[in-house]
């Protein structure tokens, strides 16, 4: 295990990612946490992150020199490299000088951390103070125009820093520098692989479960697949899933799910097939909020239904949650190994069912959630389907959804996931939505005839996290093939528009 040490920026999550990329197992314990914490985790590395605040901030978080002491491998970055600078009796000073983005780092030796790199490279920065003096017993291995001592380690006490942040891609050679610590100052094996994760997590659900039962939902998306798939593994026919057919997938999703998904993986499913319930529900409604309510409301009384038939003619005791690390992190959770909590009225199960929560994926960053649906041998468009919105393709009709609105958005999302999928973009692309604008006509003319029809956007955006997106900037002749294609195939068609609007301001969905 290797501990990062979140001094509150946004990089904590980042390093943590980049260690599992070397295929070491890391998590993210918050600086708040003091030395005997962290070190009853018995980590066999620690990182100290980046952070904001400036060493000489009043109640900046501070390192206790105590870390440095227990023998355990550390490796400081940017403010995390300050602060053990300053807990190791070097000097940081407020240079004034800030340097924020691409520098030019000169190694001046590269000792174990910066071994076999050019002697110079571009590196990213963002720092104010600058530590002018290393510590006793370290030695400097670089510098750049700001920062005297950009880089410094003690290979005897197995301690080391960097000014910059080797995490982010901007920076050359980053990842082998994160690496050369790991392997090379640290000794730890690179044993996390997919496979690893696999074995832990069966383990860690069998012994949670024992001989109960389990009832988990499946939406078609990565996550609740591949948790399904991991409780399957670990439990064979104690689980039971539930798929609720509401009609709002997008073209070959419901059978992904009802087909290949049971195929691949043997798992008992129970298809709830409530096309007619949610198109009867939806009528003659236009307001987004009013849809996704209703959407919502309607799952839920479908899936509660469900739980009730199976809990009543077997007895349900767990239910399973797709639940990622980083939701992990985020509410503040990231402390201690379990992977069970109590429930607490999720996915709108009515009180008096008592559940526990089981949540196999609480260690995994999506892409570890990807290569562990890889390796249980799950169908690829459902290892990389691109993220999709509970209320489906309700929300992607501007206006009253009907039937066959739902075929000709149906159709036209299909057209662009194939020429998208064909031009190898996929993995390029964050998400695609189509959206049709069912209430909008505008005049066209096709053949002989003037046309009267419906326009459709696309809408595709690239992103990390969804809370800001960008347009993607697909190429002409890819958008080309998409629009002739849907306007020649889709009826009532007669127009594609593209959406070049970031987020903020739009939102990546139209409702
Ligand atoms: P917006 O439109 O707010 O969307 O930029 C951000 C991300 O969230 C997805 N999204 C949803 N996902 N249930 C979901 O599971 C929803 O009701 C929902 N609404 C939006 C959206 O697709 C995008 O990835």
């Amino acid at each position: 295990l290797v501990l990062v040490v979140d001094y509150g920026a946004q990089y904590a999550q980042l390093i943590a990612r980049r260690v599992r990329e070397a295929n070491v197992y890391s998590e993210i314990i918050s600086s708040k946490a003091g030395v005997e914490e962290i070190l009853a985790r018995q980590p066999s590395a620690i990182i100290l992150s980046g952070g904001p605040a400036s060493v000489y901030d009043p109640g900046a978080p501070t390192v206790d020199p105590q870390l440095f002491e227990a023998g355990v491998p550390v490796l400081g970055i940017c403010y995390g490299f300050q602060a053990m600078a300053q807990a190791l009796g070097g000097t940081v000073a407020k240079t004034g000088q800030r340097e924020y983005g691409r520098t030019s780092l000169s190694i001046t030796q590269g000792g174990c951390l910066l071994q076999s790199l050019p002697n110079t490279l571009n590196v990213w920065m963002s720092h104010g103070d600058s530590v002018s003096r290393a510590p006793k017993g370290f030695t400097v291995l670089a510098r750049t125009a700001g920062a005297p001592v950009a880089a410094f380690e003690d290979v005897s006490r197995r301690l080391a820093g960097l000014q910059w942040h080797p995490e982010v891609l901007h920076s050359q050679w980053g990842q082998q520098v994160l690496e050369h610590f790991l392997f090379n100052i640290a000794s730890l094996t690179p044993d996390w692989t997919a496979e690893h994760m696999v074995t832990e997590a069966i383990d860690a659900v069998r012994m949670t479960v024992g001989d109960r039962r389990v009832l988990c939902a499946l939406s078609g998306g990565v996550d609740s697949a591949v948790a399904a798939a991991l409780v399957q593994r670990a439990i064979g026919a104690q689980l039971t899933c539930v798929f609720v057919d509401h009609g709002l997938l997008r073209e070959g999703e419901a059978e992904q799910v009802k087909n290949d998904f049971v195929a691949a993986t043997g798992v008992e499913l129970v298809v709830a097939d409530e096309r007619e319930r949610f198109l009867a529900a939806l009528k003659g409604v236009t307001d987004p909020e009013e849809k996704r309510k209703i959407i919502g409301r309607e799952f839920i009384r479908t899936f509660e239904a469900q739980a009730r038939e199976l809990a009543g003619e077997r007895g349900i005791d767990f239910l399973v949650q797709g639940t990622l690390y980083p939701d992990v992190v985020e509410s503040g959770g990231g402390e201690g190994t379990a992977n069970i909590k109590s429930h607490h009225n999720v996915g709108g199960l009515p009180d008096d069912l008592q559940f526990t929560l089981i949540e196999p994926l609480r260690h995994m960053f999506k892409d570890e959630v990807r290569a562990v649906g890889e390796e249980l041998g799950l169908p690829e468009a459902m290892v990389w389907r691109h993220p999709f919105p509970g209320p489906g393709l309700g929300i992607r009709i501007i206006g009253e959804v009907t039937q066959e609105r739902l075929e000709i958005l149906r159709q036209a999302d299909a057209i662009a996931r194939h020429e998208v999928a064909e031009a190898k973009m996929e993995r390029d692309i964050w998400q695609f939505p189509v959206v049709l604008l069912a209430d909008v006509r505008s005049v066209g003319v096709q053949g002989d005839g003037r046309t009267y029809g419906h326009p459709i956007v696309l809408r595709p955006v690239v992103s990390d996290d969804a809370m800001t997106a960008d347009w993607a900037r697909l190429p002409h002749d890819l958008l080309e093939r998409i629009s002739s294609r849907i306007t020649n195939e889709c009826p009532d068609v007669n127009r594609v528009v593209l959406d070049i609007t970031s987020k903020p301001p739009a939102t990546i969905e139209w409702e």
